[in-house]
């Protein structure tokens, strides 16, 4: 059977990978978090001290970084030269790094070349910027998540208190809304909403509802079958 394939793009903050994850595991298929790869090689950089937003230095050392992709018990671990680094990819220092140097075609051209890979091999739901524009312009169904930039601070905040880290609220909204900006508005591959995608609005909205919205979306032959 053809593998299918479910893009999910949007803002930090939508509820893409909260929602991603569900609808995978829904249809026992893969979830791909292609953020995780443009922060695993802002972390290679910022440990090498190089500048995220330096080009020229981000392109000469790009040879030396290896990004592998790695599913314990359908959980995407993450290797950077054979390390995991899943766990060290998630603070504001790398967020606002793997923005920079997303904006980088060369350093695209290396991710995109592993997600096609990826969605070669087995069906799979891939979130992240330009997943429905540029990565899988072909996919089965193709999701715009966005939601207020308020909520999604917020949610944020939340999120962070939740995990015992200090944190200020309108520091987020604004570094939310410089990542926005950047990500937007980069000449390769800005964040936008691929012409045939369906835009779901999340503000005001719960996961379960999200969810449930996805899946009355999912072409119903994909619903119950899948060949993972
Ligand atoms: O992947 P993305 O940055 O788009 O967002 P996320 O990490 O999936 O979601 C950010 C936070 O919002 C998480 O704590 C989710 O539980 C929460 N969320 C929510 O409260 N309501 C939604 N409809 C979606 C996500
Ligand atoms: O989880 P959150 O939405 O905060 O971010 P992420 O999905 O982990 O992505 C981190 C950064 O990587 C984004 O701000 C984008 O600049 C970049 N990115 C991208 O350019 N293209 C993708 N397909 C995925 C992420």
């Amino acid at each position: 059977m053809k593998h299918f394939a479910i893009a999910i793009d949007g803002p930090a903050g939508a509820g893409k990978s909260t929602i991603a994850k569900m609808i995978a595991k829904k249809l026992n298929i893969i979830y791909v978090d292609t953020g995780a790869m443009y922060r695993a090689v802002a972390l290679y950089c910022i440990n090498h001290g190089i500048n995220c937003r330096d080009k020229e230095s981000v392109e000469k050392i790009l040879d030396q970084i290896e990004i592998k992709i790695q599913y314990i018990d359908n959980v995407q671990r993450i290797l950077l030269n054979n390390e995991d680094v899943t766990d060290k990819i998630r603070t504001q220092e790398i967020s606002q790094g793997a923005s920079d140097v997303a904006t980088i075609q060369a350093v695209r051209i290396k991710m995109v070349e592993l997600q096609r890979n990826l969605a070669k091999t087995v069906s799979v739901v891939m979130d992240g910027r330009d997943i429905g524009t540029h990565v899988l312009p072909d996919a089965d169904l193709k999701i715009f998540l966005t939601a207020s930039v308020e909520e999604r601070a917020n949610r944020r905040y939340k999120e962070l208190i939740q995990n015992g880290i200090e944190c200020n609220l309108s520091k987020i909204k604004e570094e939310i809304e410089a990542r926005d900006k950047n990500d937007s508005c980069r000449e390769c591959s800005p964040l936008k909403k691929a012409e045939d995608a369906v835009e779901v609005d999340t503000t005001g909205q719960t996961i379960q509802e999200v969810v449930n919205r996805i899946i009355s979306l999912i072409p119903k032959q994909f619903d119950t079958n899948n060949d993972n």
